[in-house]
């Protein structure tokens, strides 16, 4: 028989396998989200999400430790604060838990990057990602309340922030105040295209951060649209972010895809809590295999295009990148 082209030629052994991949990947580009809250002495797993807990700041440290030892050396922390109010003012409070966690970590860790989730969700009582008026988050206001957390995240030592609260405007706000201030050269990575998910169910268990009425959809966007993305990316960019972020990963990836050809900036992809749970849950029934699933959903995310990767599996990935199952 004759054929011109067999495309098993080049799946016959690991090693041209591996030559001819078409995705690669490094190390460099993992961030672990990671969970700091109010207290001593306590690391807390969180039920929903096994084998990731919560630290007080003199514990991480030892989570610190392993990253490193693991090559993992860029985090996102995300703060639980012992009192919430209002206006979510332990977001923004000089001794608040990030900022602590922050003069911490940079200390005991120089070399770890650390970057900021920036929201008001976890501080606030009523749960929402903002200042309400009435039944509604007020845009506007937030904004100088969103500012202010960047600018006190970044005076407390964060390398890079990171806001996802989804209001409108909210990149050019943080620009502005970091800039007045002198950060200058302090990147912003814009939770640009947030979709109102409920793969997030996990995370707002840990961080105890579920809305106590209503929804985040007048702010979070809905998950039937894929122009809607592509706006709020370009517009982030315009504003000023450095990076753009695409959330959630697994079910976005169409998303990811076309967010990543329509900009000039690098795009991160974050796999979310409900993601980890759910590879977490049908490991332990013995219905997949862990390791598999974790390659394959990560592999993805790069391959649709993101080049930075947020995911409760940093660490697992980067073994398996040193072992060369991946990358
Ligand atoms: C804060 C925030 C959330 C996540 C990251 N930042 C929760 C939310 O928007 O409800 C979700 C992360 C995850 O699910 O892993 N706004």
């Amino acid at each position: 028989m004759e054929m011109t082209k067999r495309p098993r030629r080049l799946r016959s052994s690991e090693t041209l396998r591996k030559m001819v991949r078409e995705t690669r990947m490094d190390k460099s580009s993992l961030i672990y989200p990671m969970f700091v809250m109010d207290g001593e002495n306590r690391v807390q797993e969180i039920p929903s999400m096994e084998g990731q807990y919560r630290y007080t700041t003199d514990r991480m440290g030892e989570e610190l430790e392993r990253l490193a030892d693991a090559g993992v050396d860029k985090v996102m922390l995300f703060g639980i604060p012992e009192k919430k109010d209002e206006l979510g003012s332990q977001a923004y409070a000089e001794d608040g838990i990030v900022q602590r966690a922050l003069r911490e970590g940079k200390k005991q860790f120089p070399d770890m990057y650390f970057l900021t989730d920036v929201c008001m969700c976890e501080y606030t009582s009523h749960g929402h990602c903002g200042v309400l008026c009435g039944q509604d988050v007020d845009n506007d206001e937030t904004l100088k309340l969103l500012a202010k957390t960047a600018l006190s995240h970044v005076q407390a030592g964060a390398d890079m922030v990171a806001p996802s609260d989804m209001m409108d405007g909210r990149v050019k706000a943080i620009r502005e105040c970091l800039d007045a201030h002198g950060f200058i050269n302090t990147p912003i990575m814009s939770y640009a295209v947030k979709y109102a998910s409920g793969f997030y169910g996990p995370f707002r268990d840990a961080a105890g951060s579920a809305p106590s009425f209503g929804d985040r959809k007048s702010y979070q966007m809905d998950y039937h649209n894929r122009k809607e993305g592509l706006k709020e990316a370009l517009t982030d960019v315009e504003e000023g972010a450095d990076i753009i972020m695409v959330k959630p990963a697994l079910s976005y990836l169409d998303v990811l895809s076309e967010v990543s050809k329509a900009v000039q900036v690098p795009v991160a992809a974050y796999s979310v809590s409900g993601e980890y749970a759910m590879v977490k849950a049908g490991a332990k029934m013995g219905w997949i295999e862990e390791e598999k699933i974790i390659c394959e959903m990560a592999v993805s995310t790069y391959r649709a295009g993101a080049g930075i990767y947020l995911t409760y599996f940093a660490k697992e990935l980067a073994k398996f990148m040193d072992e060369g199952r991946i990358g």
